[in-house]
């Protein structure tokens, strides 16, 4: 039987999986990223879980056929080089070839949230489904693109950065990671939540947040849910603009499914089904008939099951 390591590189932690040909997730393991010791310092560290993981399980080294890794950041996947991933602080980082001349196996990089859209297209919400669009909302805002059961990788392997579309009037926008203005993920990623969250309090909006407490963008949902009308209208104008990003998202690639992964999704139906109105508000009809806007449901393992299928599935 061949096996499958999927790496799931972030900010804070790097999560290890392995998983079957079928795409089941037999175990996993996580450990700290350490990303301000320094690049070395992380692959020292992925290596070390992927060998401890291989090593626990019933399965041997030799049975490994490859290592997939996603990473939040831009990559470029034909050469397997980090381009820049401003939460783990690197740039032009050539990860593929330090991995596989540590590992001795194929190894297979790709973003983050390209790596969650194959996880969740091959075993999740997608499953079955060839043509669909993931985001995944939680530091950032990230996007995979699967058309007829591949990742789409455009021209530079930086297709599907949905976190970056403009959607945010000039008046209003502010300045995104990327350098630019009014990106989606100003918004709609918890980060923006949260942000949304501390100016209402500080401008003395009258709402039970307050900015102790508003630590998390659950706090910003949970206070909604609850009926507090500023925190209502923040998480109203985070589904608002995901919403329309979808609307041209699907005017250009006619998705089936859009799956929505990440923190940010857990706040379930006061987010989805505002998303949903403001779907349809913009979309024409005919582009929206038969298409779906579902939570995803890998949850945080989403990543780890989309980079063990990098090598079966890309
Ligand atoms: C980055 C993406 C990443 C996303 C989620 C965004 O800011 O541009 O590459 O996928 O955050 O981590
Ligand atoms: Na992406
Ligand atoms: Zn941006």
């Amino acid at each position: 039987e061949s096996i499958y390591v999927g790496v799931d590189l972030g900010g804070t932690a790097i999560k290890v999986g392995i998983c079957d040909q079928e795409g089941k997730l037999l175990l996993t393991h996580e450990g700290p990223t350490e990303a301000a010791k320094g690049v070395e310092a992380v692959i020292d560290n992925i290596v070390q879980y992927v060998r401890d993981i291989v090593e626990k399980s019933p399965y041997s080294w030799d049975q490994l056929v490859g290592v997939g890794a996603g990473v939040a950041g831009f990559t470029n996947v034909r050469e397997g080089i980090i381009i820049q991933a401003p939460n783990l602080g690197f740039s032009d980082v050539p990860m593929r070839a330090l991995l596989e001349e540590r590992l001795g196996k194929p190894v297979k990089i790709d973003n983050d949230a390209n790596v969650a859209a194959l996880g969740e297209a091959w075993s999740g919400a997608g499953r079955g489904l060839e043509n669909c669009v993931c985001y995944t909302l939680g530091t950032g805002v990230g996007g995979g693109v699967i058309l007829d059961g591949k990742i789409y990788q455009g021209s530079g392997g930086m297709a599907g950065e949905v976190g970056h579309i403009t959607v945010v009037p000039d008046l209003e926008a502010i300045q995104c990671g990327c350098g630019k203005k009014g990106c989606l993920e100003t918004v709609s990623s918890a980060t923006g939540i949260i942000r949304m969250a501390k100016d209402a309090v500080e401008r003395g909006d009258r709402t039970t947040l307050s900015t102790v407490e508003v630590m998390n963008a659950k706090e910003v949902f949970d206070a909604a849910k609850a009926g507090d009308e500023v925190a209502l209208r923040i998480v109203n104008r985070a589904a608002f603009y995901l919403g329309k990003s979808m609307a041209a998202v699907a005017a250009v690639l006619n998705p089936e499914v859009f799956i929505v992964g990440g923190g940010v999704a857990y706040a379930g139906d006061i987010l989805f089904n505002e998303v949903r109105e403001v779907f349809a508000k913009f979309t024409p009809e005919p582009l929206q008939r038969g298409v779906s806007i579902l939570p995803a449901i890998l949850g945080n393992k989403a990543g780890i099951v989309g980079a063990a299928g990098l090598h079966l599935r890309s």
